[in-house]
């Protein structure tokens, strides 16, 4: 299939767990998410008939259905290469995986592999990475749906959030609260760039918004391109 042609109606491209940048052979900065919503949403996309790609960070957690295609990644510049190759190929992008905004900017040989010990402060200079999702966005094609988290303090998630929709130029925002990464529930607000707000009203499992999450995105990409 050629770059230019549209992507099949249900396919849908899943990223979803932390990354982890190396600060020598041995040690790396990540986050603590689990992956579990990105995990939940690929087996439900699955049962509801989308062939499914999820780019998976390094985590233990993995799907249960067997059709999920699952790719692993474990840095930001894995997931940036993984994405340039998978993201033309979608017809909806859920972008769950929590990436690291800053890396380390080190070079391992330069320390023979490890840091040692030293009786010394020692800093670590760290370099922005980029933002994946606005990279896709600013390739999108027409009849694509990108949808992205916005992880924030619970007074701001709404100002924030729709910050994150227009600044990435994306479709949807799920919005949730701080305490989601690595917790079994999620409250969540979704944000659409046709200016909708939707609530989960109330507390949710991961297992439980994976369904009320894919109705939406189903409703948004029937109606995208
Ligand atoms: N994201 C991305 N590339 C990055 C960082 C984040 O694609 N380097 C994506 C995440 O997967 C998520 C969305 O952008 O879907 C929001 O991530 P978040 O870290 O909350 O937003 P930032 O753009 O980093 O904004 P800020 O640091 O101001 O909160």
């Amino acid at each position: 299939m050629s770059h230019s042609a549209p992507a099949a109606a249900k396919t849908l491209l899943i990223t979803a767990g932390p990354t982890h940048e190396p600060i020598d052979a041995v040690r790396f900065l990540g986050n603590r998410s689990s992956g579990r919503l990105g995990v939940a949403l690929a087996d439900e996309a699955a049962r509801r008939g989308w062939a499914v790609t999820l780019l998976l960070g390094p985590v233990t957690r993995t799907p249960s259905d067997s059709r999920v295609r699952v790719v692993r990644f474990r840095t930001c510049a894995d997931l940036e290469a993984l994405l340039a190759e998978e993201a033309p190929k979608c017809r909806v992008l859920v972008m769950a995986a929590a990436v690291a905004d800053y890396r380390p900017k080190v070079d391992p040989a330069f320390f023979g592999g490890k840091f040692r010990r030293k009786n010394e402060k020692l800093t670590l200079e760290l370099e922005p990475t980029p933002d994946l999702l606005a990279q896709v966005a600013a390739k999108r094609k027409p009849d694509q749906l990108l949808v992205g988290f916005a992880l924030e303090p619970r007074e701001e998630l709404l100002a924030s959030a729709r910050q994150k929709l227009e600044r990435k130029k994306i479709d949807m925002v799920v919005g949730n609260p701080l305490e989601t990464m690595d917790g079994e529930s999620i409250e969540a607000i979704v944000l659409g760039k046709d200016g909708t707000e939707v609530r989960t009203g109330g507390v949710l499992s991961k297992t439980e918004f994976a369904p009320w999450l894919m109705t939406i995105i189903e409703q948004r990409s029937g109606r995208a391109g």
